[in-house]
Order: C-alpha cells, then structure tokens, then sequence
C-alpha cells in the first residue's frame, strides 16, 4: 500500500461526503513537520499528502482518547457516589464521546477506505502493556483527575 498517494481521485465521492484530496486536510501549523527544515524540501504534493495523512493521524488520536477515555473516566464517575444531578451530563457526555468517536472513524474510512476496512486505527497501535495501563489508570478518575481535565479540552463543538 502506497501511503503517499490517496486512495481514490480528487474529488470522488464516498457516500454523500466528496472528499477533495486536492486540499489540506488540517492547517499547516498543526502538523509536527511544517516547524522543521526538511519540510521545504517536499514538494507541494508531498506536502499536501502529508498534510492529509497528518489529518487522519489527528483524527486517530481523538478517537484513541475518546475511547480510552470517555467510558472508563466517566463509567467510574457514575458508578461512584456522586450527586444526582449530574448523572444526566455524565450520561450525555458518554454518549457524546462515543458519537464522535463513530464520526471520526467514519470520516478515516471516507478519507482512506483501504487503512481502516479492517481496522480503525493505523498510526495509533499502543503496545498492549501501554494500553493496560491507560486503561487501568484511567478507571481511577479520583486518583488520577487529569484525564477527565484532558478529556474537556478535546470537547470543541462537534456537534
Ligand atoms: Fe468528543
């Protein structure tokens, strides 16, 4: 698989959502290489292409944290003895996470049917010691509440 190229034409349509491969996907400056000297040496369409490939990534770590996260954060937070008035939010956060986490998949397999046919993350692959942590730290949200502040950040209007 040719990573460099994408995977249809510009412009084809992939259910009602035309995605034009002959735009950036994300803004220049959110991506790690535009800071660095090496980035002038790529042509304007390996720019672009890694610009796209940039996007999906982007894309991949929201998911990964709003997976991670989202239910076994807020999962914890509502079996735990908190005030009943904010069950509601926590529920409709949860669910909300997982809305967005659906979206951005479907969007990665818009962009790239080919990286996530089978699977829906290709640049994020946590090693499974690294996973089981994550996943047990982050069923202790009173012991450790930054992931709940990490989790409110990454809540922009999506919807
Ligand atoms: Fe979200």
């Amino acid at each position: 698989m040719n990573l460099l190229v994408p995977e249809v034409t510009p412009k084809a349509r992939h259910s009602d959502t035309v995605i034009d491969f002959s735009r950036r996907f994300v803004p220049e400056q959110f991506t790690p290489l535009y800071h660095t000297p090496v980035y002038s040496r790529l042509n304007a369409d390996e720019q672009l292409r890694y610009n796209q490939l940039h996007g999906l990534y982007f894309n991949e770590q929201i998911m990964f944290f709003e997976r991670a996260l989202a239910r076994n954060v807020l999962g914890r937070l509502l079996l735990s003895p908190i005030r009943k008035s904010l069950k509601p939010g926590l529920i409709q956060f949860m669910e909300e996470e997982s809305r967005h986490s659906a979206m951005f998949l479907r969007l990665n397999r818009q962009c790239a049917p080919q990286l996530y046919a089978h699977a829906e993350f290709y640049f994020i692959r946590p090693s499974p010691i690294a996973g089981k942590l994550l996943h047990v730290i982050s069923r202790q949200p009173r012991r450790f509440p930054l992931f709940l502040w990490l989790m409110l950040p990454l809540e922009m209007d999506l919807e």
